[in-house]
């Protein structure tokens, strides 16, 4: 296969910064890891660039209903999202954030471009207004009663129930989800992107092979529907930058948010010595540049990035690689059942290599959904990369190590089923090149078992107790290794922590594909530990354990936010309620007469509340800022009229008030004026 250098800069879509990563999201990660890491290992100049997805109104409003500064939310959460990414291994050459300089200046330079280009037009334009926060309200934001079918409670763009699209205009009773208010209507003058100046050259660029046939279907119907003008600007407050020309006017988080590659690749260049950020974004560069994405951004990536792109006089990419969407045994990530599992859930209970594994030998390169069937994932883990893969190593060491002093044979002795081996390496590298992950996979475990059934016939545990047979048990088991050596090698882009520690057993570098072609004769190695241990379900089960606990420790603390600097502290998308609703919360006094630990429950203490004659049991989810001796004795509020819930470690028949943003920073609301078990809150 030809093999020529290449430069190639590599894209993972932004997360946003109001959320922690979960296994949705892990899909897209790993997904270009193992893409990146191939092209790294075949001796390609590569870059893989991602950052924090910044700005917009839920991060601002998050931020606000916490009571902090965005620029804190943003920092607290793009640390977050490092640390999970680094233990899933996913090897950014950079991280940065929309929320920086290099962003700024580079958003700046694409619209100033396209202005004068004559590619933005201004426009008035009547939107919804919220009277009490003094802001725009984006259709998310909006709440009401579906003009189809009378379903109440929609957001102002789509009906969760029977699935109609309509403008928030035509919602019936709208609030405003922020503040509850009634929106009024409102002027005000907007930019927008007049994407259709672009048609023939999207058209061009959708149909020269930049994005995959499914995708490409997509597109027409989105052309045949007409493009049309693409609004770039907010209204103060905003949390973005602001439009340099028109103070007071924001750019649109999807404005900015897919600059951030650029920003980001920028950053790295300022602190890498000789890379030069033109020679990868100039019109006419002849590197390469591929963005993976999730299918549900295929607009903003596919018609208005490379329009933008092009009419800023920079290269579009060459390719837009779209993938599925993650499901959970079947069905969409369910906070309910334990599935919507955060990526540090993940790693509290199993090891991050397990992932990659599944997800590559689920991966191809279309857009289909993927599927995580937890009784597959342990089986395929279990049965190929423990019972076969590292099971090659775990027959051969102990002999090599034992007899041989750590000491390979000087030679191949099975010529002929190792070069069987090193030629399956072209057709592994086009699966890989080719995303076909699940392709790859299948190939190299196919050679997995070729290796595994080798072992079987030549019996080196039969050999072993011959007489004179020493070197016919070293032919064997070097043999073995130096397959074994081939199979981590084609896996090491899906499995690069079991790579490292094979490499270190095996005593060498860091694999290359180029190397794999040479065995490893008269070498010798270390002694052998085992590389990875079987999925317990046990764990598999823990973990959707704890991931209910999250939610039910979000439940049974009902947090009062503390009071921001602005008007803004409720949740914004939930609900008010009516003064009937607040006088049915019977909120009692109560005495923390014991807490204590619940076994198996990361967040949860037990708590038996005193409300003055009658005990409660309640669950509360503040194990992260109080020890059990800091609240015996406290007295607390708590609502005493909710309905018991049954919980993994019991029912819990009540709950207690706390303020503040979380972690260790969680009060309980803690009365001390005259206050006595029992009394009522009001
Ligand atoms: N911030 C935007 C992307 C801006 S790119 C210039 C965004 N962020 S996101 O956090 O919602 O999603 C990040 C990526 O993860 C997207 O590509 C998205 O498609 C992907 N996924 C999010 N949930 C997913 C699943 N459940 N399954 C697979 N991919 C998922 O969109
Ligand atoms: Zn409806």
């Amino acid at each position: 296969m030809n093999n020529t250098p290449r430069k190639i800069l590599v894209t993972s879509a932004l997360p946003y910064a109001n959320g922690p990563i979960h296994i949705g999201h892990l899909v897209e990660y790993i997904q270009t890891d193992i893409w990146v890491r191939f092209q790294k290992m075949r001796g390609h100049e590569c870059y893989y660039v991602c950052a924090d997805d910044a700005h917009g109104t839920p991060i601002m409003l998050r931020a606000r209903q916490e009571g902090i500064e965005p620029e804190t939310l943003i920092n607290r959460v793009a640390e977050e999202h490092t640390a999970d990414f680094a233990e899933f291994r996913i090897d950014f050459d950079n991280y940065h954030s929309t929320h920086s300089p290099e962003n700024q200046a580079c958003a700046n330079t694409i619209y100033e471009r396209n202005r004068d280009g004559g590619h933005i037009a201004k426009r008035t334009i009547t939107q919804a207004y919220d009277p009490v926060e003094k802001m725009f309200l984006p259709d998310r934001f909006i709440k009401g009663t579906c003009p189809k079918c009378g379903s109440e409670d929609q957001y102002g763009d789509n009906c969760e129930v029977c699935g109609a699209s309509y403008s928030p205009a035509e919602l019936k009773n709208p609030v405003s989800a922020v503040s509850g208010a009634i929106p009024e209507q409102r002027e005000s003058d907007h930019y927008f992107f007049k994407l259709a100046d672009f048609e023939t050259m999207l058209k061009e660029w959708t149909g020269g092979g930049h994005v995959q046939s499914e995708v490409s279907n997509k597109l027409d119907e989105w052309f045949e529907a007409g493009l049309q003008e693409w609004d770039i600007s907010r209204d103060a407050p905003y949390f973005g930058f602001e439009i340099p020309d028109h103070p007071g006017k924001y750019f649109y988080v999807w404005l900015d948010a897919p600059i951030g590659y650029m920003a980001s690749f920028r950053n790295l260049c300022d602190k890498t010595e000789g890379l030069d950020f033109d020679s990868y974004w100039a019109e006419g560069s002849d590197t390469e540049l591929y963005h993976f994405i999730g299918k549900d951004i295929i607009y903003f990536h596919t018609l208005f990035w490379p329009a933008m792109l092009h009419g800023a006089g920079f290269r579009t990419p060459n390719a837009v690689y779209a993938h599925g969407f993650l499901t959970v045994d079947g069905a969409k990530m369910s906070k309910s059942r334990g599935t919507f599992i955060k990526a540090r859930t993940y790693l509290d209970h199993l090891n991050p290599e397990y992932l990659r594994y599944y997800f590559a030998a689920k991966l191809g390169s279309g857009v289909d959904d993927i599927d995580l069937n937890l009784e597959d994932f342990a089986q395929r883990v279990n049965s190929d990369l423990v019972g076969k893969v590292v099971n090659i190593a775990s027959r051969c060491a102990g002999f090599i190590s034992k007899r041989f002093e750590g000491k390979l044979a000087d030679q191949v002795s099975e010529q002929a089923l190792f070069d069987e081996f090193v030629s399956a390496g072209d057709a592994i590298a086009q699966h890989y090149e080719k995303r076909e992950f699940s392709r790859a996979v299948r190939e190299i475990m196919a050679l997995a078992d070729r290796a595994n059934q080798y072992i079987d016939e030549q019996k080196p545990w039969v050999v072993a107790k011959e007489e004179g047979k020493q070197a016919e048990l070293q032919a064997i088991c070097s043999d073995g290794l130096n397959l074994f050596r081939l199979l981590i090698g084609y896996l090491r882009p899906i499995l690069p922590g079991t790579a490292e520690m094979a490499e270190s057993f095996l005593q060498i570098d860091r694999l290359t594909w180029e190397q794999l072609a040479t065995p490893l004769c008269g070498h010798t190695i270390s002694k052998f530990k085992p590389l990875m241990t079987r999925v317990d379900p046990k764990h598999i089960e823990a973990m959707l354990e704890h991931s209910k606990e999250d939610l039910a420790a979000q439940q049974q603390t009902a947090p009062t936010k503390p009071a921001a600097d602005s008007p803004l502290t409720k949740d914004p998308i939930a609900d008010t309620i009516q003064f009937d609703d607040f006088a049915k919360l019977d909120l009692r006094i109560a005495r923390i007469a014991k807490a204590e630990h619940v076994d198996g429950a990361d967040k949860l203490l037990q708590l038996t509340l005193d409300l003055g004659g009658e005990t409660r049991n309640v669950f509360a989810g503040i194990k992260s800022a109080y020890a059990p001796e800091d609240l015996q004795g406290k007295l607390t509020v708590m609502v005493a009229n909710l309905a018991p819930r049954k919980m993994r470690f019991g029912l819990s028949e009540g709950m207690v008030l706390a303020a503040g943003p979380g972690g260790k920073d969680l009060f309980i609301l803690n009365p001390d004026d005259g206050a006595e078990p029992g009394m009522r809150v009001k």
